[in-house]
């Protein structure tokens, strides 16, 4: 079965022999509406060892929902949301971690497990929030809000977390926000530095949000004419959200939460047609369990999470780059709000947005 298309492993090609088209046949059923047979001949020998390399080195790959689909269903060991990968991390007992997803996610990994090996395969992995503010600028925050608690996002750098309170993802911002005023006996919360997902959270508390005016990238593009016009074309089709888009979005949505509430969603309802209003992978891996939903446009693709493939993941466990650090000082303020976070009752289910509420304008204060 060796041909022509073979990839270089460690050792030498690796083939598209029986052997490796016989045990990668399950993910082949999972990826194959997304993935040309030619592609494949390419992909499930690198699939193949890096599940292999995996064993061998005692390593488990993490990978965000965002990952594409060759990486998501075929050598992610825990998949999901930041939330749940976080969690995962803290967890895990693998004596090396592969963050399949962005730099501040394997910062995250490091913070929780200090002793673990973290490797990222690309380090020019970012993300346009994590890069939007500085640890010196949630001092300086700090000092113009003495008393009020910072709630950060974990889409931000150590540095920043080793600044704050408490962290939070979409998942469960909703639940820290109240957690951190009643905690702090107060009626505001600082909530950086998205200010769409601080603007989108405003509108479903009582508790008064103070935010920075970060945004993601993927997200900020998507306009109330893009909803409008799908369902011009599409009148049958749900339309599902994430939070860290314009509050305009949500207010045109018929459901938003974080990546995992998104996936869950379809999975329970299995929606005839449906729009994800997020970054593009997580259809394709979405519709692996819902073959029977038809995904429409439009998404938009993160170029941060796209840095990712199966080929530098390869050549992370091979070489064992490139190594994630931080700081042991920062590492361990980071770790008190993060575990904070991690400590409070994990939802029974990725919080859902309250759409009636989401709908309400609210104020919110940018610093
Ligand atoms: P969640 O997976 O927590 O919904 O986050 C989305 C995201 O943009 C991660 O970078
Ligand atoms: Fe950052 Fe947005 Fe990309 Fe997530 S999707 S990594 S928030 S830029």
């Amino acid at each position: 079965m060796a041909d022509g298309f073979a990839v270089q492993g460690k050792d030498g090609p690796l083939e598209f022999t029986a052997e490796v088209e016989a045990a990668t046949a399950g993910i082949w059923d999972k990826v194959k509406h997304h993935v040309t047979p030619m592609e494949w001949r390419v992909q499930a020998p690198l699939i193949a060892e890096i599940n292999r390399l995996k064993r061998e080195k005692n390593a488990a790959i993490l990978a965000h929902n965002y990952m594409t689909p060759d990486i998501f269903h075929g050598v992610g060991d825990f998949v999901g949301d930041s939330l749940a990968l976080a969690r995962e991390a803290a967890k895990s007992d693998a004596t090396i971690i592969v963050q399949a997803g962005v730099h501040f996610m394997a910062e995250t990994s490091k913070v929780l497990s200090p002793d673990k090996k973290i490797l990222i395969p690309d380090l020019k992995a970012g993300c346009s929030l994590a890069s939007s503010i500085t640890g010196a600028d949630v001092a300086l925050i700090k000092q113009r809000y003495p008393g009020v608690p910072v709630v950060t996002y974990v889409n931000t750098t150590a540095d920043v977390k080793a600044q704050t309170d408490i962290c939070c993802t979409s998942a469960n911002a909703v639940q820290v926000v109240e957690w951190a005023a009643k905690e702090w006996g107060t009626d505001k919360v600082i909530l950086i530095p998205d200010e769409f997902l601080a603007r989108n959270v405003a509108r479903q508390t009582d508790v008064k949000i103070i935010a920075w005016a970060g945004h993601c990238e993927v997200h900020k593009r998507f306009t109330a004419s893009d909803i409008a016009d799908m369902r011009a074309a599409w009148p049958g089709a749900e339309v599902l959200a994430h939070p860290e888009c314009p509050a305009e979005i949500l207010e045109a949505a018929d459901f938003a939460g974080s990546t995992a509430a998104m996936n869950d969603y379809v999975a329970a309802r299995k929606p005839a047609q449906v729009v994800l209003i997020t970054e593009c992978s997580m259809a394709s891996n979405v519709q692996a369990e819902s073959p029977a939903t038809q995904f429409i446009g439009p998404c938009n693709m993160c170029p941060h999470m796209k840095r990712i493939t199966l080929q530098n993941i390869h050549d992370a466990l091979v070489f064992e780059q490139f190594e994630v650090t931080v700081d042991p000082e920062i590492a361990d303020r980071a770790r008190l709000a993060v575990q904070r976070m991690i400590d409070l009752p994990p939802p029974v289910v990725p919080a859902r947005y309250d759409l009636v509420k989401a709908r309400h304008h609210v104020d919110v204060e940018l610093i």
